[in-house]
């Protein structure tokens, strides 16, 4: 029985130390240490063959067992120490860092082409003796419509492809309810642009659902269609820096009489006619006029006293012809390669 017992022993030492030895990562290792020295390992068990061996004999084996324990635990550990190592190695070459390799850097934003074209038309005009005023895009029916001689069922209506939120009320289609409201509010002389948002129920080359627009108004005893002109002709030259040609085409608008739409020469045909102008050779750019009496008449204002010019322009088709660009709808695709051109 001892004979087989010590023969047995030396036997699990050798098993054990080579099942150890070929662990190749902790759980192996793991799974390795339950399998010999667990409450179910095969050293375990030989201290329970003790029990059955003769009184004087189990000193002896019981020490040898622990001797086996004790090499393997010993031989375990090592290994486990081992292992650590390589893992560690495995995990810092996988997270390797080459740091001789160049930064990826900061890459500056830009501002939208149209903030950009916006801000030029803003300098232009606070140069020329304007003031800026805002109003809201959620507007009321009397200030987009009524206010500006454009009554209910007026066929003017149609012109603008309108959002209503409810029958009173509507994103603006235009910035012109911002002359209304600040001729509310102050008395002439009066000198204001107004930038902003608006919003019309159309979807093309050249038209988007939500655009820019910026009004301006000067309103005083004796303005006149000169004055319009002149100021209309200096902003272009300024904002151009060179010579495109300009007409002003007779046009309708109900808050104006006489009202004027003005018309660069398109840029992308050299005003031979492409897809972009529909032909014509020429861009629409803003619309304007001589403030109707009857506006004036809505706000308390002096009609016989007071005389003056509004014009709104579109900031992105302006945009367009600045830079060339011969879709509006890119300006609100947010496309990175498009953008970063402006940057
Ligand atoms: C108006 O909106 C008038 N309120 C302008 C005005 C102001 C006239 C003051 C008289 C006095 P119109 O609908 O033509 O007019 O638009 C003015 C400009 O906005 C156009 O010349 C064009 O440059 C631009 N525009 C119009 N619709 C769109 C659109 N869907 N997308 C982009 N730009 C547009
Ligand atoms: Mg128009």
């Amino acid at each position: 029985m001892e004979k087989n017992s010590n023969a047995d022993l030396d036997r699990l030492l050798k098993s054990g130390l080579s099942d150890i030895t070929h662990a190749e990562n902790s759980k192996n290792l793991e799974a390795v240490r339950v399998q010999l020295l667990g409450k179910q390992g095969s050293v375990t068990s030989q201290l329970k063959v003790i029990g059955s061996l003769a009184p004087e004999d189990r000193s002896a084996f019981g020490a040898a067992v622990n001797r086996v324990r004790a090499e393997l635990t010993t031989a375990i550990e090592s290994r486990s120490l081992a292992i650590v190592e390589v893992e560690r190695q495995i995990k810092i070459e996988s997270q390797r860092i080459d740091v001789t390799l160049p930064g990826r850097g900061l890459e500056p934003g830009g501002l939208h082409p149209v903030t950009r074209t916006l801000r030029k038309i803003e300098r232009i005009f606070l140069r020329a003796g304007f003031n800026i005023a805002y109003g809201p895009e959620i507007e009321d029916d009397f200030h987009n419509f009524e206010a500006l001689n454009i009554p209910k069922n007026h066929p003017a209506r149609a012109m603008h492809d309108t959002f209503y939120l409810d029958p009173e009320t509507v994103l603006r289609t235009h910035t012109s309810p911002v002359q209304v409201r600040y001729l509310e509010n102050n008395h002439p002389p009066v000198n204001v642009i107004a930038p902003g948002r608006v919003y019309r129920c159309d979807s093309d080359v050249t038209h988007t659902p939500m655009f820019h627009q910026l009004e301006g108004l000067a309103v005083d005893t004796d303005i006149s269609f000169g004055d319009l002109k002149g100021i209309l002709i200096f902003f272009l030259q300024e904002f151009f820096e060179r010579d495109l040609p300009v007409r002003f085409r007779p046009s309708f608008f109900p808050f104006t009489e006489p009202s004027a739409e003005v018309d660069m020469g398109c840029v992308f045909c050299d005003g031979a006619g492409c897809r972009i102008c529909g032909q014509s050779g020429w861009l629409e750019v803003l619309g304007c006029g001589m403030v109707h009496p009857e506006v004036f008449a809505q706000v308390g204002i002096d009609n016989e006293r007071y005389t003056g010019y509004a014009f709104g322009l579109g900031i992105e088709r302006l945009t367009m012809l600045r830079y060339g660009v011969n879709d509006l709808r890119v300006f609100f695709e947010n496309e990175v390669s498009f953008l970063r051109q402006f940057t």
